[in-house]
């Protein structure tokens, strides 16, 4: 139907006749001249219908925005003055010969030609004309080109393409699963897997050695900006590998990616110990492009009266710490009550500050509220030991060490980002050494990772001591937001169990869920390991879109639904009955 695409019309194209189909991008009445931009995936091109051309002129005439037209015309150059040098086809335009419309439209729900400020809910109703507008053009080809350069990579470096299967068992990852009942096993239910981490264990265990898969997971968890219910995972895994291996090909594979889509040079990463990032940015995945830090200030507070400092300093579980911001002391009140607002999102319960207005006059020199409690030397102290200087303000957190690190790490980034304090564009490294559990609000312990993941220690060890066990997992952050994780994996059956044992798991649930798993470590399973990216996060912060859906075609709302289809959906009866399922009367609020 084509000879090209609008975008492909150059000045090379001078006098030839050319034939493209597009949409109606814009359409204006110059005097007696009728002027289309029509649209494709690869551009706009301007064509004039000009009176002399009675039937083309009144066809044209009659198109409105979206009509998708097939364009017979010649190229020629636009007359001096009216060339647009932003567009590849801004130096030509097409004088239209004929005009045929291989389809009409409705008028758009909004205006692709210009700017206008539409409701995401109204972009996803519509997402198919939202993904007409060219960032979403952009967006989705970028992604594309991406995965295309992650399949040669990994194909180059050895890696097999294998998929595993959607219709599944649970598959750990701390979150909730995606549940389909099976109409031939009544009663019972597949799961949608989180991830395809037992399956890939169990590739390795076959001898396929190195294995990757653009793999789609399921979870069905709290929805944010860089979260999606289903969402694309770049899976890997190895066997005969140590941490420096997997890590070293994933990182070069992210350098390279950089390199060849961006010409960014991402450098070294470098590792940071778990421990080390909690105590020094308040997260386990610290965004270095922000020059602030967190510094422990309990010592100087175990002994005064004020309760709210005082406490969490002595408690082994507390901590008080103390986050300079420079130039922080032109914040107002009402900035500062904002930011105390914001911390109270992560259950801190107030935020103390002090303004650095003349060091050299000791506490005459700062202003707050808390002084009095804290008293002058203890204050000047902590000035001290975090080095404070004219016009910085110093906030400080006290409470249980989990709410401390939440609340502070948050404003730390809060605040950097406020302030425009970014030092740098890109700041990647690995976050390693993470501790094999945590502790869950009922007093157990959960896997960090995930059950399968190795601890650097043996069996015995593991068990002496679990709380303060060290795993061999490793998470790639990239500005301040976890890429992906993985970890060199259990290979032993008897390690295995050790783990699943102390997480709570019965005899009787370790066969039941993961009896699978637990036989194939018997039969010869090879020492593995491997990790996953987000693709999606990569996609987004590679492009910088503000948010996942940005860099997804069909994405889900935060409510974990589809506004197009109108999915989830409800189902007839009769379904239901045929896989056994009877609901339950909607609760009544
Ligand atoms: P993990 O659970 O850390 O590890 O997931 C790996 C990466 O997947 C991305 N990700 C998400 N992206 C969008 N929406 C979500 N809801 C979401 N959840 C996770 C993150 C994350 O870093 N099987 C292990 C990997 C391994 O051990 O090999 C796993 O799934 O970028
Ligand atoms: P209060 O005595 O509760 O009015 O608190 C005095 C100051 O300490 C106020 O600036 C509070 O915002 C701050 N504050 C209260 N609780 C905490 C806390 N857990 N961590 C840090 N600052 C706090």
């Amino acid at each position: 139907m084509r000879s090209h695409y609008c975008g492909e019309i150059t000045e090379q194209l001078v006098d030839q006749t050319v034939t493209f189909c597009g949409w109606v991008h814009r359409r204006r009445d110059h005097g007696g001249v009728i002027f289309l931009d029509v649209r494709d995936r690869e551009g706009l091109v301007q064509v004039v219908f000009d009176p002399d051309t009675v039937d083309a002129f009144n066809t044209a005439d009659s198109v409105r925005s979206e009509f998708v037209v097939q364009i017979t015309g010649r190229v020629r150059a636009r007359p001096a003055g009216s060339e647009n040098d932003n567009m590849t086809t801004g130096k030509i335009e097409i004088l239209g010969k004929e005009i045929n419309i291989l389809n009409k439209a409705n008028t758009p729900p909004f205006p692709l030609d210009e700017y206008s400020p539409v409701g995401e809910d109204v972009r996803l109703k519509y997402r198919y004309m939202d993904l007409r507008r060219d960032e979403m053009q952009h967006n989705l080809r970028f992604r594309h080109k991406v995965t295309t350069q992650i399949r040669n990579i990994l194909d180059q470096q050895g890696f097999l393409d294998i998929e595993t299967p959607i219709l599944t068992r649970a598959t750990p990852e701390g979150a909730r699963d995606y549940l389909v009942p099976s109409r031939t096993h009544q009663g019972s239910f597949f799961a949608l897997p989180q991830s395809p981490q037992l399956f890939k264990q169990l590739l390795m265990v076959s001898g396929f050695d190195r294995y990757y898969q653009i793999a789609k997971c399921f979870r069905d968890e709290d929805l944010r900006a860089d979260r999606q219910p289903e969402f694309t995972q770049i899976d890997m895994e190895a066997s005969f590998i140590e941490e420096k291996d997997i890590m070293g090909a994933a990182e070069t594979m992210i350098k390279d990616i950089f390199k060849q889509q961006m010409d960014i040079d991402l450098g070294e990463f470098p590792h940071m110990p778990y421990s080390e990032a909690m105590s020094r940015f308040g997260s386990d995945k610290p965004d270095l492009r922000i020059p602030m830090e967190l510094v422990d200030v309990a010592e100087f507070l175990q002994d005064i009266e004020f309760k709210v400092f005082a406490g969490p300093a002595k408690d082994p579980k507390g901590r008080v710490a103390a986050l300079k911001v420079p130039g922080g002391a032109e914040l107002s009140r009402k900035q500062i009550d904002e930011y105390t607002k914001y911390v109270g999102i992560y259950g801190a319960k107030g935020l103390a500050w002090i303004k650095v207005n003349e060091i050299e006059k000791g506490v005459e020199g700062l202003q707050s509220p808390i002084i009095k409690f804290i008293g002058d030397d203890n204050t000047m102290k902590i000035m001290e030991k975090i080095d404070a200087k004219n016009g910085d303000i110093v906030f400080f957190g006290a409470d249980k060490e989990t709410i401390v690190n939440e609340a502070l790490g948050a404003l730390r980034v809060k605040l950097g980002l406020d302030l425009n304090m970014l030092t740098r564009e890109w700041a990647p490294l690995w976050v390693v050494d993470f501790p094999m559990f945590e502790e869950t609000s009922e007093g157990g312990l959960t896997a960090i990772h995930h059950p399968f993941t190795a601890p650097s220690c043996s069996p015995e060890e593991l068990k002496a001591n679990p709380a303060t066990a060290l795993s061999r997992a490793y998470d790639m952050v990239l500005n301040g937001t976890e890429l992906g994780g993985g970890s060199i994996r259990i290979h032993d059956q008897e390690m295995q169990k050790t783990v699943f044992e102390i997480l709570n798991i019965s005899e009787e649930e370790q066969r039941e869920k993961f009896g699978f798993l637990l036989d194939a470590l018997q039969f010869g399973a090879p020492p593995h390991g491997g990790l996953a990216f987000g693709l999606d996060r990569l996609i987004m912060l590679m492009t910088g879109a503000e948010s996942i859906r940005e860099v997804i075609a069909f994405p889900k709302t935060q409510s974990a639904a589809c506004v197009m289809t109108a999915a989830p959906g409800e189902v007839p009866a009769k379904n239901l009955r045929e896989v056994g399922i009877q609901l339950r009367a909607k609760e009544t609020k």
